[in-house]
């Protein structure tokens, strides 16, 4: 059964427009509707994912964010600080004038990962957020 559909306004930066607009034209969407439908429903399967992480993990965050973002430094190394319990390592680099790329490594109960990579991506001026996860292996 067709659903209905709702309209939505989204206030976007232009580059980010001007990108996604490029990869919907190059994988041959046929309009930025469904090239956005589709990012929505990306977006709920991998939240869906990551709220189904259980048990004992070991969890890599990889974090690249603007180094140039009031008070972010900050704010990553507070919820790093939170976490210090799971965090065993992180690794931070300079990407260039504007941007940095931090890398945590985390072990512990999943949906602790889950949580201390969540508080990361939501906070301002982060850019992008991956989270990924294995188990330890013990029941392979
Ligand atoms: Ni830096």
């Amino acid at each position: 059964m067709e659903q209905e559909l709702t309209r939505i306004g989204v206030s976007l930066p232009e580059n980010l427009l001007n990108k996604f607009d490029d990869i919907i034209l190059q994988r041959g969407y046929s309009s930025r509707s469904e090239g956005i439908r589709d990012a929505i429903r990306n977006y709920i399967v991998h939240y869906e994912w990551m709220s189904d992480v259980h048990g004992e993990r070991v969890g890599v965050i990889t974090i690249v964010f603007s180094h140039v973002q009031k008070g972010l430094e900050t704010n990553l190394t507070e919820i790093q600080h939170e976490f210090s319990d799971i965090i065993h390592s992180s690794m931070h680099i300079h990407l260039d004038h504007d941007n940095c790329l931090e890398v945590a490594v985390l072990r512990g109960e999943g949906q602790e990962v889950r949580k201390a990579a969540e508080r990361m991506m939501s906070l301002k001026g982060v850019k992008h957020v991956k989270l990924t996860t294995t188990s330890l292996g013990k029941e392979l």
